[in-house]
């Protein structure tokens, strides 16, 4: 089945066409800046131009980056904060006239590696986080997502949020090497080894492109690995996800 998988970052809104079955895009990707102010309305106004590139009718897969229970956004970390409470898979719905099914971003990713990337067979705990304006985490026990787990708002011992110390935004922000911010990564990957013992750990996003920059930073002694879709998991998860929620039949 061929499905539009939409990743919504902080920075850019990303899009493809995805053939589900075998997470290929069957499209060229196609990238929108995020609107500033990222508002509800400015974001579907965003999604309905992507659609319209593609001349798209079907059903829709959006990641999403905040929490999202039951199409519902509950948080909005890196964009407006008027998202909070609004039904997202209804708003995009109406704005592009195509079922849309929204998810957060990391669990999207996360669906599409351990489908059919780096988490593919792996047995135990996967944890996959994505580095980019945020930071995301997908959490699989056996295979089975644990959704919306928000690790990157886990507070580091000097009251600092995750995200606000080691994101790939904030090594831009500060103007940090390679090696500081691996430094700093590897102190956020040491407290998720502690408290979580995962079997791998499948770094996404934007930076997971860098990764044999900041390598020899890691400490862990979990295995690390770059994601095998790279920044592309997010449109293809979210794809996957889509085209699980229609099989359903839900809204
Ligand atoms: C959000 C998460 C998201 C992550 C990556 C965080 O700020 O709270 O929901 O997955 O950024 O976009």
């Amino acid at each position: 089945m061929h499905i539009l998988g939409v990743d919504i970052g902080g920075s850019g809104i990303k899009g493809a066409i995805v053939d589900t079955k075998t997470g290929e895009l069957v499209s060229e990707r196609y990238r929108l800046e995020t609107p500033k102010p990222a508002t509800p309305k400015a974001i579907a106004a965003t999604l309905a131009q992507m659609v319209a590139h593609f001349n798209w009718t079907g059903p829709i897969g959006c990641g999403f980056p905040a929490a999202i229970q039951h199409g519902v956004a509950r948080t909005a970390a890196n964009i407006s904060s008027s998202f909070i409470g609004t039904n997202v898979d209804k708003l995009f719905s109406e704005a592009t006239d195509c079922p849309c099914h929204c998810l957060n971003d990391a669990d999207a990713a996360g669906m599409a590696e351990m489908n059919f990337g780096e988490g593919k067979g792996q047995t135990g705990v996967v944890l996959l986080i994505t580095i980019g304006t945020g930071l995301g985490t997908a959490l699989f026990s056996e295979g089975k997502l644990l959704p919306n787990t928000e690790l990157g708002h886990l507070y580091l011992h000097d009251g600092k949020k995750a995200e606000h110390y080691a994101s790939d935004a904030v090594r831009k922000a500060e103007g940090l090497g390679w090696n500081r911010w691996g430094k700093r990564f590897n102190s956020y990957l040491t407290l998720m080894e502690g408290l979580f013992w995962p079997d791998l750990i499948i770094l996404g996003g934007g930076s997971s492109k860098k990764f044999t920059k900041f390598s020899k930073q890691i400490t862990v002694e979990t295995t690390v690995k770059p994601a095998a879709f790279l920044n592309q998991a997010g449109i293809v998860g979210a794809a996957m996800y889509a085209q699980l929620k229609s099989t359903q039949g839900e809204g």
